[in-house]
């Protein structure tokens, strides 16, 4: 075991054993000085690239002037600013906001609101689904066994309901299948007046890559505002720009009473935001809920700049340019090389499916060994691999990255 690891847990699954010293842009660099194309992205997180300079600089400096200026003892001048800033830019009717550090403590700070909010206790879920880690998100997740098994007991109250099947032959009767499994959820097991919200990934991540089919959500928010019930959009690894809208439910018609942001919100400095309607918020009692770090002031900072960046003209342009071309590009791989079977795209959340997980995984270490190319899967199955590069990757660099997966395709059906 190398010197350098060998005091680090185990409980982290790997992707590469890559060691590190930096990165730029869509680059890493090791310790050996190698430099990869990194179509990971932090997990969906770099949106800017790694180290944008404005983002560094935000840091940078607020970090000189305050680095904890803690949200319950002071409020800090960007705490305001930068909800006034995501009041403009979320959806209609979303102009509250709560801060914290990660993911998970995201989506369990709005299953707490929506508890004390509807005075509710049930929350409904759907397969194939991540929402965290920790045991409340870990009970709403069911991308993966491996998240949950060896955990229990998981905290209760948690109902699964169908998420449609993105191979299904016909897309409307199976949005119809899943909303009547909804419906059955509500009449036989959790009642809409037990029921306090719906959590739904408008863009399954971990679970595939996998965007609601058109209807689904309508079909779920009609039914949460007939119910009273409130309907919680996971934008965790969905928002900030990374299906080329700048969150996911905008390509729907759906107005969610609460959002879930993370990930690319901050660049890769650890900050989530609770977004949620301000009629609400007289019913989160004060002092129930809260954080240490949460609204820290570098953070902030970093999601600042970071929303200076995504926002600037032509932006999100490149995210649907980019998202068009890799998906176009791997449309044309599918063409030539039957062992692709399906490519899902909104905007640079990009997925492959192939049809066995060893093929996948013999690509995945093709483009890695040959190419120096950083790729991840997703999905219980094994099978599909997502692309999760920052939103300003270059035409260049999406080229570079399907030249390697041809390459890589072409020697697998060599064998
Ligand atoms: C949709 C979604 N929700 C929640 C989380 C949890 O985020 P974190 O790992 O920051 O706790 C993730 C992480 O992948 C996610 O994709």
């Amino acid at each position: 075991m190398s010197p350098s690891t060998s005091n680090l847990s185990s409980v982290w699954f790997k992707v590469t054993n890559l060691e590190v010293a930096s990165g730029d842009g869509s680059w890493i660099t090791t310790t050996d000085g190698d430099r990869y194309l990194d179509f990971v992205g932090g997990i969906a997180v770099t949106s800017t690239g790694h180290s944008h300079p404005h983002v560094v600089k935000a840091i940078a400096d607020q970090a000189a002037r305050g680095i904890h200026l803690q949200a319950n003892v002071f409020t800090h001048d960007l705490l305001q600013p930068l909800a006034a800033r995501l009041a403009d830019i979320t959806p209609e009717g979303i102009d509250t906001f709560f801060y914290a550090n990660s993911g998970a403590e995201i989506t369990e700070a709005a299953i707490k609101l929506a508890k004390q909010a509807t005075g509710r206790p049930h929350t409904i879920v759907f397969q194939g689904s991540f929402h965290g880690r920790t045991h409340q998100a870990m009970a709403m997740t069911t991308s993966k066994t491996v998240y949950r098994a060896g955990h229990a007991p998981l905290p209760s109250g948690i109902f699964v309901a169908p998420f449609p099947d993105a191979k299904a032959d016909d897309m409307k009767a199976e949005v119809e299948r899943a909303l009547a499994g909804f419906d059955n959820l509500l009449t036989t097991m959790t009642a809409p007046s037990e029921t306090a919200a719906v959590i739904i990934e408008p863009v399954l991540g971990e679970g595939g890559y996998i965007p609601a089919p058109a209807g689904f959500l309508e079909g779920l928010a009609a039914r949460c505002k007939e119910h009273g019930i409130l309907f919680i959009a996971d934008e965790v690894q969905s928002g900030a720009g990374r299906t080329g809208k700048m969150w996911a439910i905008e390509h729907y018609d759906v107005q969610p009473d609460v959002i879930c942001m993370a990930k690319g919100i901050a660049s890769g400095f650890p900050f989530s935001v609770l977004g949620y309607r301000n009629e609400l918020d007289a019913r989160w009692t004060t002092g129930s809920h809260g954080g240490t770090y949460g609204g820290n002031a570098m953070g902030c900072a970093a999601a600042m700049a970071t929303l200076d960046i995504l926002t600037e003209d032509g932006f999100l342009d490149n995210v649907n340019e980019r998202g068009a071309q890799l998906a176009n590009g791997l449309r044309e791989l599918q063409a030539e090389f039957p062992t692709l079977t399906q490519v899902r795209e909104l905007g640079l959340m990009v997925a492959a499916d192939f049809d066995t997980a060893t093929t996948t995984s013999a690509l995945m270490a093709h483009c890695f060994e040959h190419h120096k190319l950083i790729l991840m899967s997703a999905g219980a199955a094994g099978t599909s691999l997502r692309f999760m590069p920052p939103l300003n990757v270059s035409a260049d660099e999406i080229d570079l990255a399907l030249d390697a997966l041809r390459k890589g395709l072409d020697a697998i059906a060599r064998g």
